[in-house]
């Protein structure tokens, strides 16, 4: 049984997550109207990623006696000035997730809720995932500066990247 405090934390967790899917949905909308195709499908599965985050710890709330919250969410970021702008916020939101995610774990191992503990490992892990994976493009997007060429190919291999991290590998 989840105590009240557990129940608000990760309720809340629930909304980052859900708000998370949709500031993603916002950035594939953006570089589809802009022609990044590689790009918006990269967004698109990165807010697919999300809501299975979210529906997780729905699932979880509910199995361990509480009541998920499904909350309003705040209305994300849709204009970027770059791409490259746009990663820097992704890669900033992935740090911010990570936050709190660590502040949970805090939370759980105070309140000795190890069953909670245990679950939000997973979380824990696939936190390094997303930081590495955006720094990786993060990079990229730097030793491309201003050659479209360079930007015709990364959007050509960031789909083959939304593929390889679909099949846990993620090496672009
Ligand atoms: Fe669910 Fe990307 O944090």
């Amino acid at each position: 049984m989840l105590s009240k405090s557990i129940e608000s934390a990760l309720n809340n967790q629930i909304k980052i997550e859900a708000e998370s899917s949709q500031v993603y949905l916002a950035m594939a909308v953006w570089a589809e109207v802009k022609g990044l195709e590689g790009v918006s499908t990269f967004m698109y599965a990165q807010s697919d990623e999300e809501r299975q985050h979210m529906l997780k710890l729905v699932k979880f709330v509910n199995e361990r006696g509480g009541h998920a919250k499904i909350s309003n969410l705040e209305e994300p970021n849709d204009s970027f000035t770059s791409f490259k702008e746009m990663f820097q916020k992704l890669y900033d939101h992935e740090v911010f997730v990570s936050k709190s995610i660590n502040e949970l774990v805090h939370i759980s191992l105070q309140e000795k809720d190890y069953a909670t503990h245990n679950f939000l490992q997973w979380y824990v892990s696939e936190q390094i995932e997303e930081e590495a994976l955006a720094r990786t493009v993060l990079d990229k997007i730097n030793l491309i500066g201003d050659d479209k060429g360079g930007l015709y190919l990364f959007d050509r291999d960031i789909e083959k990247l939304t593929v390889t991290t679909a099949s846990s590998e993620t090496t672009l």
